[in-house]
């Protein structure tokens, strides 16, 4: 069933607010020398004490304002709910910028109704806030994309060959090997590749108009919740290979003209034989 465009509404400033309480912590943590505490799939998958704590704020927030709803963040896994709503939150989507002091990074706070799973969900509302500029990208359902309070529309397509688009990577070197294989046949046929490091904001970029596309294969949930509704809500549409759901296997977000011809371009270079990085079947 359809929320009511009240409680949308209501969902979207919760997200704008947290996600911001959230960033103000991040930008205090910024100060003092941040260290890698942990290290996940391979030892440049890294995780800051800043990162549990950032999420662990998150989590004690949606609990005490929305204690019947799930919760899903990456770096302490899920806890279940009633309400069939699910909180998906990336408390720090950047974390090697972070780390480094380069300014792309971002807390990505979204709820979706369903699964919390790109190939079933329905996200609801969502907010990026980039912690470094205070760029703050939100957007509800049936409400409209807005950065920083300004109406979002995506803008027309370009053709492929003048496209700037998007991209990352994933953290082990067997995901690497594939990944650069498709860019290396990509690069010649496009303006240019970003390697920008947030996929999070990548796709809010995508949404107002600074980059044309984004694309990348083994996105979760957390990276992609709130991004996907902005682009979304900004006219544009993210989907996975030939038209396909968008799931971890593969994202590609843009006007819908320049999806479809890039799709076709990231077959061509091999991406759907990389298959999906978990090894999943079917899409
Ligand atoms: C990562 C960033 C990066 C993308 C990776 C993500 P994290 O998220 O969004 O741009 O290429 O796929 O895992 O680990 O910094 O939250
Ligand atoms: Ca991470
Ligand atoms: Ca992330
Ligand atoms: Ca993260």
């Amino acid at each position: 069933a359809e929320l009511p465009p009240e409680e949308i509404a209501r969902l979207q400033s919760l997200c704008e607010s947290l996600a911001r309480e959230a960033g103000d912590l991040v930008r205090d943590r910024s100060g003092a020398v941040i260290a890698v505490a942990d290290t996940k799939s391979s030892v440049n998958d890294v995780v800051t004490a800043v990162d549990r704590e950032v999420e662990e704020l998150l989590r004690a927030r949606i609990r005490a304002e929305r204690p019947g709803d799930a919760f899903l963040g990456e770096e302490e896994g899920a806890s279940a709910g009633t309400t069939g709503l699910t909180w998906v939150v990336d408390p720090i989507d950047g974390t090697v910028n972070f780390l480094y002091g380069i300014p792309s990074y971002a807390v990505s706070v979204a709820v979706v109704a369903g699964e919390p799973d790109p190939r079933r969900w329905t996200p609801l509302a969502g907010c990026v806030h980039a912690v470094s500029t205070g760029a703050t990208w939100t957007a509800g359902r049936g409400q409209g994309a807005f950065r920083d309070g300004a109406r979002l529309r995506i803008k027309d397509a370009p053709p492929l060959g003048q496209a700037l688009v998007g991209t990352g990577f994933g953290y082990t070197e067997e995901r690497r090997r594939g990944q650069a294989e498709v860019v290396a046949q990509l690069l010649p046929q496009v303006r240019d590749i970003r390697r920008l490091g947030s996929v999070a904001i990548d796709l809010c970029l995508v949404a107002d108009g600074r980059l044309d596309a984004h694309y990348e294969r083994g996105l979760n949930p957390w990276d992609v919740a709130a991004g996907t509704l902005v682009v979304l809500e900004a006219g544009g549409v993210v989907q996975g290979l030939a038209g396909e759901p968008a799931s971890k296997a593969m994202t590609v977000a843009g006007p819908a003209g320049l999806v479809a011809e890039l799709s076709a371009a990231l077959e061509a270079a091999g991406a759907r034989e990389l298959g999906h990085p978990d090894g999943e079947t079917g899409r």
